[in-house]
């Protein structure tokens, strides 16, 4: 496999943040459910408004008799690469807060909570030495039926993981495209005090 150039960062960035990224490449391999299960452990850890864990990630493993189900609802462009991988992992988020005695409430961060979860198991996957690739390619209606998702539940995105493949397996039209992404500039997304005033074009 050809080793792909590393990211560098200006400043102490760790190394297991710059070496995780989605390649598409992957080498049919199974993955035993204890395994995937340390990875969706860590997502647990993540921080979430109230701890209120809205968080819940519903899995296949290849060579399973999910496993095709499960493939079949991404787009077909997904589909193409991912049915190579190991497993899929949809993650859903629970819109509402509350419930027993209590009135349910809207929880506004069900995403973004359900984000930080899936960025924790994609660095500890990629720890472990597998790697994973976010997508939100799928039929969301279809997948949400076939998921049995409840009503209060939405359906945010999914994880491929699986072991990186050799990038000349892809099609020509993908294997340009298999390499770690560039960044913008940290000087264009943070600031000090306030948004900065920008030109009329943004
Ligand atoms: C919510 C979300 C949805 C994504 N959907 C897709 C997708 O449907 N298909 C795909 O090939 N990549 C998808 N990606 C991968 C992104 O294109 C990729 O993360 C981004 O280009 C940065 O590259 P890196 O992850 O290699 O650092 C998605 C990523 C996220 C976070």
């Amino acid at each position: 496999m050809t080793k792909a150039p590393e990211r560098q960062s200006d400043t102490s960035v760790e190394r297991l943040i710059l070496d995780r990224w989605s390649p598409r490449a992957f080498t049919p391999a199974p993955i035993a459910e204890a395994e995937l299960l340390a990875f969706l452990d860590a997502g647990r850890w993540a921080p979430s408004a109230y701890n209120s864990q809205p968080w819940r990630f519903i899995y296949a493993r290849r060579d399973t008799p999910e496993w095709e189900r499960f493939l079949s609802w991404l787009i077909p462009f997904n589909h193409g690469w991912a049915q190579h991988a190991s497993a899929l992992v949809y993650i859903a988020s629970h819109t509402v807060m509350g419930g027993g005695q209590a009135e349910p409430v809207p929880a506004p961060t069900h995403a973004f909570d359900a984000g930080a979860a899936s960025v924790l198991i994609q660095l500890q996957a990629s720890k472990a030495g597998w790697a994973t690739h976010p997508v939100s390619g799928f039929d969301h209606e279809v997948a949400r039926s076939g998921l049995e998702l409840p009503d209060d539940y939405a359906l945010n995105a999914a994880l491929v993981i699986g072991r990186q493949g050799d990038a000349q397996a892809l099609p020509e039209s993908l294997r340009g495209r298999e390499a770690p992404s560039g960044r913008k500039p940290l000087g264009e997304i943070a600031f000090a005090g306030r948004f900065p005033v920008t030109g009329a074009d943004g």
